[in-house]
C-alpha cells in the first residue's frame, strides 16, 4: 500500500523531531528546537510546491476530507473523521490555552525576604524610638541580669509560648494552625543572626509592622506594643536569647 504523501510528510516531521529531541546530546534548548522544526517544515513546504503533481498528491487527503465531492454526497466515513477532527481542534486549543494560562496551585517560590531591613525609627505607642544603633538597655545592668532573665521567662510563658513553644522551637499549641510558622528561636537563621534592636522592632510591631517588600506576609505574630511595656519587651528578649543559648548580633564598632 502506498502511504499518501500527506502522511509521509507528517511522518517525516515527527521523525526529524524525535531525532533532534532524543539523539542530540547535550539536549538542544526548546526554542532552538522549534526554530529547527520551522526550517524543516519550511523545506518540506518548498519541496511539495516545487512540483504540481506532488502538490496534488499532497493535498488529496485534505481535499477528500474537507471538500464535498461534486458527484457523490459527503462520503460517510469521511464525515465521521471530519466531525472528529473539528470537535478535537477546539478542544485541543482550549486545553492548550488552559494549561498555559492556569494559575499554578503550588505555593510561589520562597523569594520573600524573611528578614527585611528594619525601619530606622519606630513609634512605640507614639514614643519615637531610634532602632538604628539601639542596644538592649537592660544588658548594662549586669547586677540584675539574672532577675531580668527570670522575669523575661514569665513574660514569655504568659504571652509567647502558645506559638513559639515551651522549648522556643516554634512548635507551640497554635503553630499547626498558622502559616508562616512561628519563628524557631533555636534555628540559627532567626534571633542568633539578629540584633536585639531588630528583635525589639519585630516584637513591638509584629506581623502588621512588616514592610511591603516580600509580601504577602500573612504573619500571625502580634504587635506587642499594645500589651507589653518597653522594659518587658527588653526582658523577654533577654530571656529568649538566654534560653536559646545564643548571643545577639552586635552593632559594629565604628572604626576609629
Ligand atoms: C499568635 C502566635 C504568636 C505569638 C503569641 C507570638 N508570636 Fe512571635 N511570631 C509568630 C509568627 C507566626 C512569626 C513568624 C512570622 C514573622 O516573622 O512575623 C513570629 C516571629 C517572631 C519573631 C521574628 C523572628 C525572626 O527571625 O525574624 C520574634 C523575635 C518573635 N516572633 C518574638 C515573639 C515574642 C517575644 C512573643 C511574645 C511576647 C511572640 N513572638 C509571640 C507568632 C507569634
Amino acid at each position: 500500500m502506498r502511504i499518501p504523501k500527506f502522511i509521509q510528510m507528517i511522518l517525516l516531521v515527527v521523525i526529524v523531531f524525535l531525532v533532534f529531541k532524543f539523539t542530540i546530546r547535550p539536549q538542544i534548548p526548546s526554542s532552538l528546537l522549534s526554530f529547527y522544526m520551522m526550517i524543516v517544515i519550511f523545506a518540506i513546504f518548498i519541496y511539495v510546491i516545487s512540483d504540481s503533481q506532488l502538490l496534488q498528491d499532497f493535498l488529496k487527503p485534505l481535499k477528500s476530507l474537507l471538500v464535498v465531492n461534486e458527484n457523490k454526497l459527503i462520503e460517510e466515513s469521511n464525515r465521521e473523521i471530519r466531525q472528529l477532527i473539528f470537535a478535537f481542534l477546539p478542544i485541543f486549543a482550549a486545553v492548550f490555552t488552559y494549561l498555559n494560562m492556569a494559575v499554578d496551585a503550588k505555593a510561589p517560590a520562597e523569594l520573600r525576604s524573611i528578614h527585611p531591613a528594619p525601619p530606622l525609627q519606630i513609634r512605640f505607642n507614639e514614643k519615637p524610638i531610634r532602632i538604628e544603633g539601639l542596644k538592649n538597655p537592660l544588658r548594662s545592668d549586669t547586677a540584675n541580669f539574672d532577675k531580668y532573665v527570670e522575669e523575661g521567662a514569665v513574660i514569655y510563658f504568659e504571652n509567647c509560648f502558645f506559638c513559639h513553644g515551651d522549648n522556643l522551637d516554634g512548635n507551640g499549641h497554635f503553630a499547626e494552625a498558622i502559616d508562616p510558622k512561628p519563628a524557631n528561636f533555636l534555628d540559627h537563621g532567626t534571633i542568633a543572626q539578629l540584633q536585639e534592636s531588630y528583635v525589639f522592632w519585630r516584637v513591638s510591631k509584629g506581623g502588621q509592622g512588616l514592610p511591603d517588600e516580600g509580601t504577602p506576609w500573612n504573619s500571625a505574630m502580634p504587635a506587642w506594643e499594645n500589651v507589653l511595656t518597653e522594659k518587658q519587651i527588653w526582658k523577654v528578649i533577654i530571656y529568649i536569647y538566654e534560653a536559646a543559648g545564643v548571643e545577639p548580633r552586635r552593632w559594629d564598632k565604628k572604626p576609629k
